[in-house]
């Protein structure tokens, strides 16, 4: 954690931080509900579980601030049955998420992964016509799905800064003004996945959106298409994924997340048309500084006796129960 961080909860708490090699671990359930007992908050970097065994544990905890935007991994119905607020990290990571998004799938589009390990390999000795040629990013058809904040910076890159016709997929459609401005048209998802030539995917993981890119899905993709997912392992179902990238059902793919994660699906090392980051899509130093800060005010507004209310709960309504 950020020594500045560190030090801003250090005034009024006790703070105890996993430092040095510490930093690298794994918390299991048991680890994690020892290294927290008698602890009144948890700032949350990473995406361990928290959920009603770990509640059940550590019944002196009344808040959990997690520097993430996705909490798929917080149980939020079993931590407002407990009373414990919870907070996560929107907005400031939006705009070094959709930069990355959008690197992914311009390096996926353009080959860039996979002509620079040939070069470094000594492998390059002549120029041909049609050499690592790939697929054009600018007036390209651009699809979206799920148009949160995410999706819609991406959106307003494709269309502003390539000339991308934009459609989108999502379960409530945009406020017509809104997609003006974005240039983005709403598609029922078989069409999204007909007509994207570049398919960004940034859809919070839920049970309802658990492999909502499968085998059949992909069947409905062009050949030539990219895809990219910068969600959360799990929205694509991994092992369709990279037979469809083996087989050149699909021409490209981009994944910032992965099923089980940091574990991944064997099936796509070896496969040289896709280009794989370990889960940093929003590591701007910048960006991650923010997102720290905004889970330490959260944590010091609800732990705290100034009475603010913490800046992004998603439970407040936790907080007047305490009083
Ligand atoms: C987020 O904020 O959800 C990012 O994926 C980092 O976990």
């Amino acid at each position: 954690m950020f020594a500045q961080v560190l030090a801003k909860l250090g005034e009024p708490f006790d703070v105890d931080a996993p430092c040095g090699t510490e930093q690298h671990i794994d918390w299991t359930p048991q680890s994690l509900a020892a290294r927290a007992q008698g602890a009144a908050g948890l700032l949350v970097a990473g995406t361990p579980r928290i959920d009603a065994a770990l509640l059940a544990a550590c019944t002196q905890l009344r808040a959990v601030c997690s520097m993430a935007v996705g909490y798929n991994n917080i149980d939020l119905a079993a931590c407002t049955a407990a009373g414990v607020l919870v907070s996560n990290a929107p907005d400031v990571l939006t705009e070094t998420t959709a930069d990355f998004g959008f690197a992914l799938m311009m390096a996926a589009a353009r080959r860039i992964s996979e002509s620079e390990q040939f070069l470094r390999a000594g492998r390059w000795s002549h120029w041909s016509y049609d050499f690592f040629a790939g697929a054009d990013v600018h007036g390209a058809t651009l699809g979206v799905l799920g148009m949160g904040r995410i999706g819609q910076a991406i959106a307003r890159r494709g269309a502003l800064g390539f000339g991308m016709p934009v459609i989108y997929h999502n379960r409530s459609r945009l406020d017509a003004a809104i997609e003006q401005q974005l240039g983005a048209r709403w598609v029922d998802k078989a069409t999204l996945l007909a007509q994207s030539d570049h398919l960004v995917i940034v859809v919070p993981y839920s049970k309802a959106s658990h492999h909502l890119v499968g085998a059949p899905e992909l069947a409905l993709m062009k050949p030539s298409a990219t895809l990219t997912n910068i969600a959360r392992g799990g929205v694509v179902d991994d092992a369709a994924l990279a037979e469809a990238l083996r087989e050149r059902r699909l021409a490209a793919a981009g994944l910032d997340v992965f099923e089980g994660e940091p574990a991944l699906h064997a099936g796509l090392l070896d496969l040289p048309n896709v280009v794989l980051t370990p889960h940093i899509a929003s590591a701007s130093l910048k960006t991650r500084r923010a997102m720290a800060e905004l889970a330490a005010d959260n944590l010091l507004a609800a732990l705290g006796d100034s009475g603010a209310k913490p800046p992004t709960a998603l439970n407040p309504e936790v907080l007047p129960l305490r009083a």
